[in-house]
């Protein structure tokens, strides 16, 4: 293993790299949680990326996309998302740490307050960001008001550029193939620290789904390191199940592409775990509320009930049901999101008073 994570980084060093974050993030074993599940369960603390207090999972990829927008020379940098989005509220704190004006289209899928900001919108409002509330209007899908939200800001770039600023588009989720390539190099990292563990392999790794993003990363990564681990993607939102490996998987090659690497990626080895989104984004259900509480009493940490408390209610599922077998060696990657926690009352629901 310690060639291939060698060859890994060789090749990831030659890409431009904004040193924004805290790595390498701390490896741990969850020990009242694993006497409880009968498993052996770790978490990689992403919630502890930086660069301020919330980190989460978009700090590896805007290390890479900001790395390239500086040597671009970028002034300004338009994002997408929903307005409790933890990637905006990243990319905008991490533009700040590089001059570079954040520009942000937030889709009103929970329709803020306007006079009671919350959570990550109100962070965007300290941040200084240039803030456009996308509202859904009559009629519209999330996904029509999120297309309507791109028009917008393309044509806000468009208008930068032509007074000579320098725009950077970075998309929802900062899912391309460079933002991927953090997450590849987030599997290096991983595997240098479990071979420091005495060579400790893990079986599965459970993480959080949106763009898909994260999920190509590390994908990417496992291809490079030829690592053999079962990586159980959890959607946090309702998703065409062929249509979006389709989609990851391009995304997978293409961010091995810009890394200069020749390994394949396995299709078939690509999973999405469809089990717990429901009744939707940013709509919590009786299992994220229970996972949240379950880490909280536990172990004293905290999931969101947005991303990482629906991935780790697939863990615990999997667990319980014996589908993950007794001993076995497994992974919970935490990326972040605790802000959620303080969102609208609607994102939160019950996981305070159970339910
Ligand atoms: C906390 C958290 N976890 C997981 C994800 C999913 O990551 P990705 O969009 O790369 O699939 C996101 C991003 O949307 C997130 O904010």
């Amino acid at each position: 293993m310690r060639q291939a994570i060698q060859n890994a980084r060789s090749l990831l060093e030659r890409l431009p790299r904004a040193r924004l974050g805290f790595f390498p993030t701390p490896l741990e074993k969850l020990e009242r949680l694993s006497d409880r599940l009968g498993i052996s369960l770790y978490i990689k603390r992403d919630d502890f990326t930086g660069i301020n207090l919330f980190g989460g999972n978009k700090v590896r990829k805007l290390e890479y996309l900001l790395g390239q927008a500086a040597v671009d020379g970028a002034t300004h940098a338009i994002t997408y998302g929903a307005t409790q989005s933890n990637h905006a509220m990243e990319t905008a704190a991490a533009c700040r740490r590089l001059g570079i004006q954040p520009i942000l289209y937030l889709t009103a899928v929970v329709p803020p307050k306007p006079d009671e900001l919350r959570s990550n919108l109100l962070l965007d409002h300290l941040l200084g960001a240039e803030i456009h509330i996308v509202p859904i209007e009559p009629g519209e899908t999330e996904a029509d008001a999120e297309e309507r939200s791109f028009a917008m800001g393309a044509e806000r770039a468009a208008e930068l550029n032509r007074s000579g600023k320098i725009c950077v588009d970075i998309p929802m989720g900062g899912a391309s193939p460079l933002g991927s390539v953090g997450f590849a190099a987030a599997m290096a990292e991983l595997s240098e620290q479990a071979d420091a563990l005495n060579g400790l392999r893990f079986s599965r790794i459970y993480h959080s789904t949106g763009t898909g993003g994260t999920m190509a990363g590390l994908h990417a990564g496992r291809a490079m390191l030829d690592m053999d681990v079962q990586i159980i993607s959890v959607a946090a939102s309702p998703k065409d199940e062929s249509a979006n490996l389709d989609r990851v998987f391009s995304l997978c090659r293409a961010a091995l592409e810009t890394i200069g690497s020749g390994a394949v990626p396995d299709r078939s080895r690509m999973q999405v775990n469809l089990t717990q989104w429901q009744p939707g984004y940013e709509q919590p259900n009786d299992a994220s509320c229970e996972a949240i509480r379950l880490l909280a009493a536990d172990e004293g940490l905290f999931v969101d009930p947005v991303y990482t408390g629906k991935a780790l209610a697939a863990l615990l599922a999997d667990a319980r049901s014996g589908r993950i077998r007794r001993g076995e060696n497994v992974l919970f990657w935490h990326t972040g999101g605790a802000t959620a926690l303080f969102a609208e009352p609607e994102i939160l629901g019950d996981a305070v008073t159970g339910g």
